[in-house]
């Protein structure tokens, strides 16, 4: 196999290196600034102040109160948080005990809602998706009960790149008294996020998905909403999230989506350029292939496929002998390839389901990288459906 030496990262989905900038900003959170955020005294006020200042830029990005802002340790535990948070309230205050989401979340909304119905005893109701992955605000309306406590949608696919109707969504869940829940993971850094529009009581973002630092991420709580904390221990973050806050995170979190937020309609309209070229670019060359997802309602980034009779973790061995990163939906149990549950949800048969691949562009990508990925991927492809 011919290789070209270059390593070409298209996997910013799972996650990005951490800005310059961002690291620049946090490096004086380490060792100089380096005291608890709750101490009394002066370390530790220096460390508050730094804390209260992201806060605030945060606040400033999303439109929001520094006070609706509760960093997490990930995207996953800001889920957790979300999640339950208000199913715990609302089975201490017996306002209900119903959850309408997807059947396309990433698992840190997916497994936790489980857990709430497997442990708990909530209901769960999660309304189905079309072939696009595409959730109709009228089905999300039909599923809301008299008992449902909350809706919680992911903003923008990982796996399939779909972006939601967040505003209809969220004005269905405000009339009928519903909190709703963004999962905006993916979304964060590439997609608006001004809050009163998109109509939400709870937002989750995480750091290392916008160029910030892995291990820190957040959940915006609307005033007023009421929260158990998903874990116990001190008062930190309004008592929300216990556990000495992570102050160099913090700052890296702000930082990151302050400069995402600052070059975001430029970067999104290059990656949409290079993205539409992708696609083009692969349906044209390989045959038995589909494009997953929504053509339009899509993250900019991303690009994903299924590809007939071919095993996607296969594809993606074989792109990293060529330097590509990529990834794929379909995940590997006891060697036997599981079709991916997303596009199962869409209804792709599992000859197709299982060949998923998913290419996320990103601040290091350009058109160079668009034609090499073209150049190796319909042989590798070839390749793997002749060896059958
Ligand atoms: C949509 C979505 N939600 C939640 C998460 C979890 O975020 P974290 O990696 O910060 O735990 C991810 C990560 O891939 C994601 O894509």
């Amino acid at each position: 196999m011919e290789t070209t030496g270059r390593q070409i990262y298209m996997d910013h989905s799972a996650t990005t290196p951490v800005d310059p900038r961002v690291v620049d900003a946090m490096s004086l959170y380490w060792s100089e600034v380096f005291g608890n955020s709750e101490s009394a005294h002066s370390f530790g006020q220096e460390a508050a102040n730094a804390l209260e200042q992201a806060r605030q830029t945060v606040a400033d990005l999303l439109g929001c109160r520094p006070s609706e802002v509760v960093f997490t340790g990930s995207g996953t535990e800001a889920d957790n948080l979300a999640l339950r948070g208000t199913a715990w309230a609302a089975r201490q205050s017996g306002s209900g005990n119903h959850i309408v989401t997807t059947p396309i979340e990433h698992p840190a909304v997916g497994n936790t809602v489980d857990q709430l119905r497997d442990l708990f005893g909530f209901e769960v109701t999660r309304v189905p998706v079309d072939g696009t992955g595409l959730l109709d605000p009228d089905d999300v309306a039909a599923a809301i009960r008299p008992d449902t406590i909350l809706a919680s949608v992911v903003f923008a696919n990982n796996e399939i790149g779909t972006v939601q109707r967040m505003v209809k969504i969220g004005q269905v869940c405000r009339e009928r008294g519903v909190l709703f829940h963004a999962d905006a993971v993916q979304a964060a850094g590439r997609l608006p996020l001004e809050l009163d529009d998109l109509g939400v009581d709870l937002l989750a973002l995480s750091a290392h998905k916008f160029y910030g630092p892995k291990g820190v991420g957040l959940l915006y709580v609307r005033r007023g909403t009421v929260l158990v904390p998903a874990i116990t221990g001190g008062g930190h973050e309004r008592g929300r999230r216990p556990g000495t806050v992570n102050v160099a995170g913090a700052v890296g979190l702000a930082a990151a989506l302050r400069l995402a937020e600052e070059e975001r309609v430029a970067e999104a309209a290059r990656l949409r350029r290079l993205r539409d070229r992708l696609i083009e670019g692969v349906l044209a060359s390989v045959p038995d292939s589909c494009l997953t997802g929504d053509p339009k309602l899509r993250l900019p980034h991303h690009a994903s496929f299924a590809f007939r009779g071919v095993e996607g973790q296969a594809v993606v061995l074989d792109l990293d002998l060529e330097g590509i990163a990529a990834s794929s939906g379909a995940a590997c149990a006891e060697g036997e390839p599981e079709p991916s549950f997303v596009l199962e949800a869409m209804g792709l048969p599992p000859d197709w389901s299982i060949g998923s691949l998913r290419l996320t562009l990103g601040r290091s990508n350009d058109e160079a990288d668009v034609e090499r990925v073209l150049e190796v991927l319909p042989g590798i492809v070839q390749r793997l459906r002749a060896c059958g």
